[in-house]
C-alpha cells in the first residue's frame, strides 16, 4: 500500500517534470520566433534562381515601433551561411542601438531596418554579395551603408578584394586617377569630394573591403557622405575588367580569362521588336461589366508568384505584379512566367527604399536598374509603377519617368497574414474599378487570393489589369 503511493507520488512528479520541461522548450522557442527567425508563414524557398546552389531567404517583422525587413542569401556550404548570419545579427543589433538611443525621435514615427542584396556571378561558383542596410530612426535620422562579400562556394571560403586587385602603390595610384576621371565624368560630379576620395586611397587600412566584382566590371561601392554629398546617395563606379587588367592578380586574371574576356558577348535581350505593347496590355472587356485589379508587390517569389498564377488561370483572371528589381534580376524565370501568362508587369522600384528618402540620383537608379532588370527577364520594359509604401511628392514625381499607380483597397495581407480577415476588407470595400493591394510574397496571401478570386467571381467582376481598369 505504502509503495504504491510512494510510486503514484514519483509518477506524478515526473509528469510535472515533463510538463515544466515542454512549457519552457515551447515558450522559449516562441520568444525566440520575434525577430531571429522567419515569420511562420514562409514558404519553403526552392532554387528557381538564376544562381544554382543560392537561395534567397526573407525576414520580415512589424513591431509597433519598429519594421525589419532583410533578405540574405543562403548557399548550400555551412561556413558561408554562418559568416553572413554574423553579419545579419550585427546590423540587428546596431539597428536596435540606434532605435533606443534616438527613441525621442521615434514618438510618431516607426524606425526601420531594410537591408537587401544584390549578387553577381563572377565567375563559376564564385558570387560577389552586395548588402545595402537602409535604417531609418525617425526625425532626419538614418543609416545607409553596405557591405560586399565574395563567396567562393566552391572552396567554402570567402575571398578579401586584396586577392584580386593588385594592393601596391602603382595600383593605388591608377585607381585614385580612374576613380576621379569617373566621378568628374558622370551624373556624381556636382557631388563629388576630390578630397575625400583622396584621404580614402590613402588610407593604410584600405583594403577595397567595398569593391565587388561582375563577370565585367569591377565596382567600388562608397557609402553615403563618404565621398559625396548626401544627395549623391551612395555611389558606385563600375569599370570593365578588360580596361584595368594590370590591376588584377595573377591569380585571378587567369580567373578571370582575361584574355577570352573580348571574345565573350552577350546578346542583349529582344526589345518590342515593332509590337506595341499597349494594344498587347489593352483587351477587349464586355460593356457594363464590373471590373477589378488585383496587383501583388514585392514579388516574384519562387512559390508563392508560381501558385497565385495558377489560381488566376483558373478564374480566367489577369493581374498585375509590381516586381522589385532586385527580385527579378534573382528570379528572372519566374517574372518571365508572370509576363508569358498575360499579365501586367510593374516597376516597384529596385530594393523598395522609401523614394521621398533619396536624392535625386539614387531615386532614378532605383526605377532604372529594374526597367534594366524586367527587360532583361522578360524582354520588355515595365508598364507601370508603383512607389514602395505609396510613398511619393513632387520630386519623385518629376524624376520618375512614369505616373504613380496606387490603389483603393489595402488588403493588410501583410498585417495580418489572415485570408478570411483580407477577404473581409474585399467584401466591405469592393465596387467597380477597384485596385486591391497584395503581396505574392506571403504564404498566407495565396489562400486569400483564392477566397477573393471566388467571392468576386460570383459577384460577377471582370479581372483586369491595372491599365485596363479605367
Ligand atoms: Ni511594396
Amino acid at each position: 500500500m505504502k509503495q504504491r503511493k510512494i510510486s503514484m507520488i514519483i509518477m506524478v512528479i515526473l509528469i510535472g517534470l515533463v510538463g515544466l520541461l515542454l512549457f519552457f522548450t515551447f515558450s522559449k522557442s516562441e520568444n525566440d520566433e520575434d525577430i531571429t527567425k522567419e515569420p511562420i508563414d514562409k514558404g519553403i524557398e526552392t532554387a528557381k534562381s538564376a544562381y544554382p546552389g543560392v537561395n534567397i531567404k526573407t525576414e520580415v517583422s512589424d513591431e509597433e515601433t519598429y519594421n525589419i525587413a532583410i533578405h540574405y542569401p543562403e548557399f548550400e556550404d555551412a561556413q558561408l551561411n554562418k559568416e553572413i548570419l554574423e553579419f545579419i545579427a550585427e546590423t540587428k543589433d546596431e539597428f536596435f542601438l540606434g532605435v533606443e538611443d534616438n527613441k525621442e525621435f521615434l514618438d510618431d514615427r516607426t524606425a526601420s531596418l531594410n537591408l537587401s542584396f544584390d549578387i553577381y556571378r563572377v565567375v563559376e561558383n564564385v558570387y560577389s554579395i552586395v548588402f545595402t542596410n537602409d535604417s531609418y530612426f525617425g526625425g532626419a535620422n538614418g543609416l545607409q551603408n553596405s557591405k560586399v562579400f565574395i563567396a567562393d562556394t566552391a572552396n567554402h571560403h570567402f575571398i578579401t578584394q586584396t586577392d584580386i586587385l593588385r594592393n601596391d602603390e602603382q595600383s593605388k595610384e591608377e585607381i585614385y586617377d580612374r576613380l576621379v576621371q569617373e566621378f568628374e565624368s558622370t551624373e556624381y560630379r556636382t557631388y563629388f569630394f576630390k578630397e575625400q576620395l583622396e584621404e580614402w586611397i590613402r588610407d593604410e587600412n584600405n583594403t577595397f573591403s567595398n569593391m565587388y566584382v561582375t563577370d565585367k566590371a569591377v565596382v567600388f561601392k562608397f557609402n553615403k557622405y563618404e565621398v559625396t554629398a548626401g544627395a549623391a546617395g551612395s555611389p558606385e563606379i563600375a569599370i570593365p575588367i578588360k580596361e584595368i587588367q594590370e590591376w588584377i592578380t595573377d591569380e585571378w586574371r587567369e580567373k578571370l580569362h582575361l584574355e577570352d574576356k573580348t571574345a565573350e558577348k552577350v546578346n542583349p535581350p529582344e526589345q518590342n521588336k515593332g509590337e506595341n505593347p499597349e494594344s498587347e496590355l489593352k483587351e477587349e472587356v464586355p460593356v457594363g461589366k464590373k471590373r477589378v485589379a488585383l496587383t501583388f508587390d514585392d514579388g516574384p517569389h519562387p512559390t508563392n508568384t508560381e501558385q497565385i498564377l495558377k489560381l488566376l488561370d483558373q478564374h480566367d483572371a489577369k493581374a498585375t505584379f509590381f516586381m522589385l528589381g532586385n527580385r527579378v534580376d534573382f528570379y528572372p524565370d519566374i517574372a518571365k512566367e508572370v509576363a508569358d501568362a498575360g499579365h501586367e508587369i510593374g516597376n516597384h522600384t529596385w530594393s523598395h527604399k522609401d523614394l521621398t528618402t533619396l536624392g535625386e540620383a539614387e531615386m532614378e537608379l532605383e526605377f532604372q536598374r529594374t526597367n534594366e532588370a524586367v527587360v532583361h527577364a522578360i524582354g520588355k520594359s515595365p508598364t507601370v509603377f508603383r512607389p514602395p509604401y505609396g510613398a511619393r511628392n513632387e520630386q519623385v514625381d518629376n524624376v520618375i519617368d512614369m505616373p504613380a499607380t496606387l490603389w483603393t483597397i489595402d488588403s493588410l495581407d501583410w498585417k495580418s497574414h489572415d485570408p478570411d480577415q483580407v477577404l473581409s476588407i474585399v467584401k466591405e470595400n469592393i465596387q467597380d474599378g477597384s485596385i486591391i493591394l497584395m503581396h505574392d510574397i506571403h504564404a498566407t496571401t495565396v489562400e486569400a487570393v483564392e477566397l477573393v478570386l471566388n467571392f468576386l467571381d460570383e459577384e460577377g467582376y471582370e479581372f483586369v489589369t491595372v491599365s485596363n481598369i479605367n
